[in-house]
């Protein structure tokens, strides 16, 4: 818990200093890089992971999120995806994610997925780092 607290603060302020000076991760280092995504990677665990695996080869409740950006929605073979998600004609990239993770419920009424609301601007950023790394694994 002790760790966890150090890194969401240590990864805070890395995102505060780089959305201050309005370069959003061209210019931060490789450490806080490293640092948003390993809060990310928590916040994944906690919020995300009780449904969805990191790791296609593991069955779970929701779709595998590896390689989630770039993908279309509701596309992944042998997942049973509700009508709205089949048919939303979204692709998935930081925008869409950002707004899902807002309020999924509202961005795609009739989804299965239980309503999640991640609204603070920090959070979604560690999120999206950790989510982009999987897909480019
Ligand atoms: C209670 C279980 C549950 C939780 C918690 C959950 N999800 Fe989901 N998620 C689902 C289900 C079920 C679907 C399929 C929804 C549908 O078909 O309408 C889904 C679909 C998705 C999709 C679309 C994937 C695709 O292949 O099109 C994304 C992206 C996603 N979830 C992200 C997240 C993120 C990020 C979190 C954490 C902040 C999260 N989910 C938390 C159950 C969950």
């Amino acid at each position: 818990m002790q760790l966890t607290k150090k890194l969401i603060s240590l990864a805070t302020l890395c995102a505060a200093v780089t959305i201050h000076s309005g370069v959003a991760n061209a210019e931060m280092t490789e450490a806080g890089k490293m640092a948003m995504k390993a809060a990310g990677k928590i916040m994944f665990e906690q919020r995300c992971e009780s449904c969805h695996a990191d790791d296609p080869e593991r069955k779970a409740y929701g779709p595998s999120l590896l390689g989630v950006v770039g993908r279309k929605a509701g596309s992944l073979e042998g997942f049973d995806y509700s009508d709205a998600m089949k048919k939303s004609g979204i692709t998935w990239n930081l925008d869409t994610l950002r707004a899902w993770m807002a309020d999924n419920q509202d961005f795609l009424p009739g989804t299965r997925m239980r309503h999640v609301s991640i609204h603070d601007k920090a959070e979604q950023d560690f999120l999206l780092a950790y989510i982009n790394s999987l897909s480019k694994k």
